[in-house]
């Protein structure tokens, strides 16, 4: 995507051809500054203190870790304490093992002697397919837009609403996003498309991260606090959902940001179409039931009880939001059961959240 007219990534390699650079999403959406990563770990810190988040940039960065600890020590044993100590950094998000898998496969087959390289090529490679496929899901999300516009216009609508939650945009991926790449190529194509942003308590992902990169694109959008999107459902105001997933299971229940679930079960309530952009690196081919088996994160409870911003003399601060004492709870993800989603948006196309419906489009993979 673009800022301020250049293409840019999220993830790339610096000049010298081997440090990694980011953007740090925590000084989103008020500072655009960029961090040099030069070690294992440099690349843990980011994931874990979330410079990086969403499931696909979190693969990518655990991808360049692993390159970046072949750099300093390339043997087997190394190369499993690495693994050990990106796959702990966040619990939920499958991408990351995946990730790492796909690493320790490529690594497998090369001699010591050259596995730095293939760390380097592999990790890119990760990241071209992240790109490849999240515009696919583009594609073919568009047609629902598309869709969803031509039956909005015949009633006389000005607009087409999509409601999103938490950040699946550019910023969640390498490039493009995942719920958001139908949404720019939309955009892109001439559909009035307008977006409303759930602000998703506690770290702000709509208000900071979705608002930021859709202002950047020029893609009209309005930030609403969380509880909106279910009264805009009972007003007609929204044509249709689509979120991301940090894990769906091979049923097809979504694991996504804190409070997708309501948002799921709002729109069955309204005949809102619920769609989910589902890369195939997130499909967790190991797990069926999402509510019993995905863990979800919990996070320090400071996300939930202090707040960050910009005063209007511009200084970024962070107050508290809570009385002093008052015990918080801070759970990062819930489970969308599978009955609530419409479809499942794929770089190979829309299916049923179903086990039918996903091994009918990744037939090698549900055998
Ligand atoms: O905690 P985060 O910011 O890493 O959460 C990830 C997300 O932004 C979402 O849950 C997203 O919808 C899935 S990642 C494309």
């Amino acid at each position: 995507m673009k800022i301020n007219g250049s293409p840019t990534r999220t993830i790339w390699l610096a000049k010298d051809g081997w440090a990694v650079e980011i953007i740090d999403q925590t000084r989103l959406p008020h500072e655009l500054v960029t961090v040099r990563l030069e070690s294992l770990a440099d690349a843990a810190h980011a994931i874990k203190a979330m410079l990086v988040r969403g499931a696909p940039l979190i693969g990518a960065t655990a991808a360049y870790g692993m390159a970046l600890a072949a750099r300093a020590n390339s043997s087997d044993l190394a190369l499993t304490v690495a693994y050990n100590i990106l796959h702990a950094t966040r619990p939920t998000a499958i991408n990351l093992k995946w990730a790492l898998d796909e690493m320790i496969a490529a690594l497998g087959k090369v001699p010591e002697s050259d596995r730095v390289v293939a760390a380097y090529a592999r990790a890119a490679e990760i990241c071209d397919e992240d790109v490849a496929i999240n515009s696919a899901i583009g594609d073919n999300g568009a047609t629902l837009i598309k869709a969803a516009w031509d039956k909005a216009k015949a009633k006389g609508a000005e607009r087409v609403n999509v409601l999103t939650h938490c950040n699946a945009g550019w910023l969640a991926t390498v490039d493009w996003g995942t719920a958001l790449a139908p949404i720019y190529k939309a955009h892109d194509s001439g559909i009035p498309v307008h977006v409303w942003v759930d602000e998703t308590r506690p770290r702000n992902q709509g208000a900071s991260l979705t608002a930021r990169e859709l202002n950047w694109h020029g893609v009209p959008h309005t930030v609403i606090a969380d509880n909106t999107g279910g009264h805009l459902m009972q007003h007609g105001m929204v044509d249709l959902c689509i979120v991301g997933t940090d894990r769906t299971t091979r049923l097809g229940d979504v694991c996504n940001k804190i409070g997708t679930y309501l948002k799921a079960l709002a729109a069955k309530d309204n005949g809102v179409p619920f769609y989910v952009a589902l890369p195939s690196p997130t499909i967790d081919w190991n797990v069926a039931d999402g509510v019993k088996e995905i863990p979800i994160e919990e996070r320090d409870v400071t996300e939930q009880t202090h707040m960050t911003g910009k005063t209007e003399s511009g200084a970024i601060v962070t107050v508290q939001v809570t009385p002093d004492g008052s015990p918080a709870g801070n759970w990062g993800f819930d489970v969308t059961p599978a009955r609530l989603v419409s479809g499942l948006i794929t770089e190979r196309g829309v299916c049923a959240a179903s086990p039918e419906g996903l091994a009918a489009l990744f037939p090698e993979k549900a055998a």
